[in-house]
């Protein structure tokens, strides 16, 4: 079993020497009513090219079913988020705001989820990412997420997703 990455302790992707910002009091907890507001905002500057995610998001935040966690920067500044279904293990949306993106966030968030998905017994996660998101692809193939299928017209908008999967035991 995977350590718990409790707070900041747990990022692995930041970058040498390049600290714009002080991590000594981040961390990532399960979402709360509250951050609602900044997930829809964030979401929205994200996703928007493949559709309208609020009520989706919406959804998925009050389903019993589906984790959201959120990355809070000193306290109180939520930097980004995820959500993921503790029953198949589908990761649903993750994002980092833009401007702090490149500084491990992703990464740490993406390892909680994970430690969360192997509490709760789950081998394999997957998701659905662009065809055309190749940066989100070079996200999730750094981590260790292979392409194993794909999805045409998956989006709202009609793009094609990717499917990829990663085996966490
Ligand atoms: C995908 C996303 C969550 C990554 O978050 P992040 O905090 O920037 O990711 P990290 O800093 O942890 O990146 C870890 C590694 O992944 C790779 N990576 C991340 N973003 C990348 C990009 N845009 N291009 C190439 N490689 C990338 C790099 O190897 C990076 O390590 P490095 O910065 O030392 O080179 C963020 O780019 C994002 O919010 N994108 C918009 C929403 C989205 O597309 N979500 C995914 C689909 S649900």
């Amino acid at each position: 079993m995977k350590e718990r990455p409790s707070n900041v302790d747990c990022l692995s992707g930041e970058r040498k020497g390049e600290r714009t910002y002080d991590k000594q009091r981040d961390l990532i907890r399960l979402a709360i009513d509250g951050d609602l507001g900044f997930i829809h905002e964030l979401s929205s500057e994200a996703f928007s090219i493949f559709g309208d995610y609020r009520e989706v998001i919406r959804l998925w935040f009050s389903n019993p079913e589906v984790i959201t966690v959120v990355y809070v920067h000193n306290g109180q500044n939520p930097l980004g988020f995820g959500l993921v279904s503790v029953i198949t293990g589908e990761i649903l949306a993750i994002a980092v705001a833009p401007k702090y993106q490149r500084r491990g966030i992703g990464s740490a968030l993406l390892n909680y989820i994970e430690f969360l998905a192997t509490q709760r017994g789950l081998s394999i996660i997957l998701l659905h990412t662009a065809k055309e998101n190749r940066g989100a692809q070079l996200f999730f193939q750094e981590a260790g997420f292979q392409v194993v299928g794909t999805h045409k017209g998956y989006y709202p908008k009609g793009q094609t997703a990717l499917i990829m999967s990663k085996g966490i035991t």
